[in-house]
């Protein structure tokens, strides 16, 4: 053969030969890489590493770190102040959330309990799931959620154990948000008091969009979805229509802790009271009643008691906002004169709060 011939049938040969074997990338051989641009970004990739900028990228990292003290969008409810310490814990008893125990909360409560605490905490809570019944994993001292140790444990104590966990029970804070940590606490208070168990009212359901009262427009019913009394504020209301739905609003907002402090404002009670207080502060000319009021459940102490001394603490709230206490009086409403269904528990809820009667 001539020399140009092996040249000819060599290279012709040799280039299928080769474009097959160059760019097959195997072991620590990458093969060729044909416009490595394509591959490798000329921006920066968040999650990459580049080498060189140590000046500012410290270990090389193209994300930054976030900076001291910010916090990322919409994790703010992340943050929890206490430490996985005894101190941690001991503190965490004042720690409290604005989540409402409606029906739906504690229903989804009920829920992400059965998914992530009843193998071990038993369904009803008697401390009988499958892991502590097996003996695989000692149970808690305590009875299960009836008993007086639970009762009496802070749910800012419930709340701190399910993020940090406490002895041989892990940290569920990867497991529930914690929305859903404050809804799994509802649920455990649930199945603590049983049929004692207070639920707060629906929020969105209380006033139409308009402003008017949910049930119809007689303007009677003060109290709007929950229907459970009809009372001053509609016929006698001094004030204007605007007025009376902010007396209506701070009323609908207006929620009890649970046992043990079941005389105490909850935190959402505030912001609907401060309004009020405001209008009163405005019109020294007039007078507010603030009824207390209670389910027939309440035993221990007498409904009479506990509506009197939530009718107080209403009082005494809108008192520290500046209005004329000769301008207030608290009464006791017991539960003689609800409207509401009691002997379910929904039936319960609409006779639990006060109701704010105002006159000139
Ligand atoms: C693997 C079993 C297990 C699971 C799952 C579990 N726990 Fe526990 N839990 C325990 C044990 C054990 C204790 C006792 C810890 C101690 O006091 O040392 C405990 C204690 C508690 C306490 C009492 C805390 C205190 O301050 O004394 C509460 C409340 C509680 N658990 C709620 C929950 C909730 C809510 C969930 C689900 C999110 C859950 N647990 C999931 C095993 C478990």
């Amino acid at each position: 053969m001539k020399l140009n011939n092996i040249l000819k049938y060599g290279l012709v040969l040799a280039i299928p030969a080769m474009s097959l074997v160059s760019c097959v990338s195997s072991g620590d051989n990458q093969g060729w890489e044909f416009a490595p641009q394509m591959y490798v970004s000329d921006a920066y990739e968040p999650f990459s590493q580049e080498e060189g900028f140590t000046g500012y990228n410290p270990n090389n990292m193209t994300m930054r770190l976030p900076v001291n003290g910010t916090v990322a969008r919409g994790q703010v409810g992340y943050i929890y102040p206490y430490a996985n310490t005894g101190e941690g814990y001991e503190a965490s008893a004042s720690y409290t959330s604005s989540m409402l125990a409606t029906q739906s909360n504690v229903a989804e409560g009920k829920r992400l309990y059965d998914i992530n605490c009843s193998h071990c905490h038993g369904k009803s809570g008697k401390n009988d799931g499958a892991i502590f019944k097996s003996k695989k994993m000692p149970g808690p001292s305590w009875k299960g959620l009836t008993s007086d140790y639970f009762k009496n444990l802070p749910d800012g104590k419930v709340y701190h154990v399910i993020t940090h966990g406490k002895g041989l029970m892990g940290p569920h804070a990867a497991f529930l948000s914690p929305e859903e940590r404050w809804k799994v606490i509802h649920h455990l208070r649930k199945l603590s008091l049983g049929d004692a168990f207070e639920f707060d009212p629906e929020q969105e359901t209380s006033l139409g969009a308009d402003g008017s009262d949910a049930n119809g427009e007689n303007g009677t019913n003060m109290d709007g979805a929950n229907g459970s009394s009809n009372n001053g504020a509609g016929a006698n209301f001094p004030g204007t229509n605007e007025e009376r739905q902010l007396v209506l609003n701070a009323m609908s907002k207006v929620m009890f802790k649970v046992l043990p402090n079941r005389k105490e404002l909850k935190a959402s009670s505030f912001v609907g009271l401060d309004e009020l207080a405001k209008l009163l502060v405005s019109n020294s000319d007039w007078k507010a009643v603030v009824v207390g009021r209670t389910g027939t459940t309440v035993t221990e102490d007498g409904a009479e008691n506990l509506s009197q001394e939530r009718a107080n603490t209403v009082v005494n709230y809108l008192v520290s906002k500046g209005v004329d206490s000769g301008n207030l009086v608290a009464k006791a409403g017991g539960d003689d004169t609800h409207t509401g269904e009691n002997m379910t528990s929904e039936g319960r809820q609409s006779n639990r709060r006060v109701e704010i009667e105002i006159y000139k």
